[in-house]
């Protein structure tokens, strides 16, 4: 079993649009029992909550369904998960400020692995319209097909 976290800052928008649609991948591919994979926020102001209506809807357009709860990140999570994905490179070294310097080579950029958007930010869309969020939701695609592309699971044939 491969773990996979993915972090942003309020985990209503990016990071819980990560974990759905990498399950998504996943499961077309029926890899999705070989992977376990969450999301949480650095700030813990939206703990509880459901994602962000925008979001939800952005995913649901591409046929994905968002059902995660808002959680904050804790410490543990950097001991508990083989990748460590960050949406922007500020989340990125603010994590890495909390992380042991032997955890650093497993936390990334969450496009690391994308083919058209290499280790760039994927934008905060919470002040921005719909477009900002469709745009967020074309990275998130992108990035969890390159990072399963990256794994080269294959379905177990038990
Ligand atoms: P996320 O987006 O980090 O992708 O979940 C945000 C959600 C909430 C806020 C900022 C970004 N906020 O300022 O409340």
């Amino acid at each position: 079993m491969i773990s996979v976290l993915y972090i942003c800052l309020g985990n209503i928008c990016r990071s819980p649009a990560l974990e759905c649609t990498l399950r998504h991948l996943a499961s077309e591919r029926k890899v999705n029992d070989q992977l376990f994979i969450d999301s949480c926020g650095l700030s813990s102001f939206h703990a509880g909550q459901n994602c962000d209506p925008r979001t939800f809807a952005a995913a649901q357009k591409k046929g994905i369904h968002i059902d995660h709860i808002a959680q904050p990140f804790h410490n543990a999570f950097l001991d508990a998960y083989d990748y460590v994905f960050v949406v922007t490179e500020e989340l990125l070294e603010q994590v890495k400020e909390l992380a042991r310097p032997e955890q650093f080579k497993k936390i990334l950029l969450a496009t690391a692995f994308s083919s058209r958007y290499r280790n760039q930010d994927i934008p905060d869309p919470y002040y921005l319209g719909a477009e900002g969020f469709t745009e967020v939701m074309e990275i998130v695609l992108d990035s969890c097909q390159g990072f399963l592309d990256f794994l080269a699971l294959t379905p177990r044939m038990d």
